[in-house]
């Protein structure tokens, strides 16, 4: 047999390809609604109010049809916000398995890839888009009513995949805490997500307050309100705060999903409020209102 010349092995790569993206697009009509959830900045509790936010769907009437792509290639933190560190992605005949975590929330992380959680992953731009075009294609996520992103921080190769690959999204949560350093950052994300079309859904203000468990009194740790007065600058709806709260990295830690754990907590209703406000955002867009995000 002659060896495949060099046109021959692009074509060949070129058709492997398009079947892939055949594939993403079929898995992907089956999913109804995509959102990713972005900030410009690490630590402001992206993944912890992606984890939230998808247990507050499960919660709210979509058990089971629940999906998390944990898009952060070099720091996935959702399995361990879930409490699903160690389990692996089973393969199966036509694709591979999502891990399932509580309230059937379907979930997918390089960390259920790596030997073990100190792995560092060390990978250039075009393998992260690779990987995560196999999440997308090669993943059996079923019928999904809601599919949420956690993205690392900032405007990298994940969030610029992710746009490509998906330019469907419905659109971006954008996260931040009330500080005047996160407020330029936000701006930079707004800016990002307009420049890739991808609508907003709204801003969540985290860390927004704390509430002294002893004694009740409300400190603004980081002064808040910052995300409010941010998202009117920018013509942007305001999607709700999300108090400071020792019990949401307890929970974090011990991998179990806070608003099952605390339903009762400010912030758990916070959670919960916001999916409501995602909802609405949703429905309008499905009948055609035109969002007020684009710029
Ligand atoms: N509202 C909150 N109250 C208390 N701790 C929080 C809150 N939001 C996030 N955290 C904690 O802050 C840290 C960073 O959150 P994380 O979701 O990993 O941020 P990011 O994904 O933006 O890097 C975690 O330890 C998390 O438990
Ligand atoms: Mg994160």
């Amino acid at each position: 047999m002659s060896t495949p010349n060099n046109t021959q092995i692009i074509e060949e790569k070129r058709k492997q390809m398009l079947e892939q993206m055949q594939k993403l697009r079929a898995r992907m009509d089956k999913v109804r609604h995509k959102i990713a959830v972005i900030s410009g900045k690490g630590g402001v509790g992206k993944s912890t109010i992606t984890a939230n936010l998808a247990v507050a769907f499960a919660i709210h009437g979509h058990a089971n049809h629940v999906g998390i792509l944990d898009a952060d290639i070099h720091g996935p933190s959702i399995p361990k916000i879930l409490g699903l560190t160690g389990q692996r992605l089973q393969p199966g005949s036509p694709g591979v398995f999502p891990v399932l975590g509580s309230l059937g929330i379907k979930v997918v992380s390089m960390d259920f890839m790596l030997p073990d959680e100190n792995a560092p992953i060390i990978w250039r731009g075009p393998l992260k888009m690779t990987a995560i075009r196999q999440f997308l294609s090669d993943i059996m996520w079923g019928e999904l009513d809601i599919l949420l992103i956690d993205l690392p921080p900032g405007t990298g190769d994940e969030p610029l995949s992710v746009a490509q690959l998906l330019p469907e999204m419905d659109g971006v949560i954008i996260v931040t805490i009330p500080s005047e350093i996160s407020q330029v950052v936000v701006k930079k994300a707004v800016t990002f997500a307009r420049r890739l079309r991808m609508p907003i859904v709204g801003v969540v203000e985290n860390m927004s307050g704390f509430v002294c468990p002893n004694c009740g009194v409300k400190v603004d740790i980081f002064q808040s309100g910052g995300g409010k007065r941010i998202a009117e600058e920018s013509d942007i709806y305001f999607l709700g705060s999300i108090p400071i709260d020792q019990k949401i990295s307890k929970a974090s830690d011990k991998g179990v999903p806070f608003i099952v754990e605390h339903a009762d907590s400010p912030a758990s209703k916070a959670f919960l409020d916001i999916v409501k406000k995602v909802e609405a955002f949703l429905k309008e867009k499905e009948h055609g209102g035109s969002a007020k995000t684009e710029g």
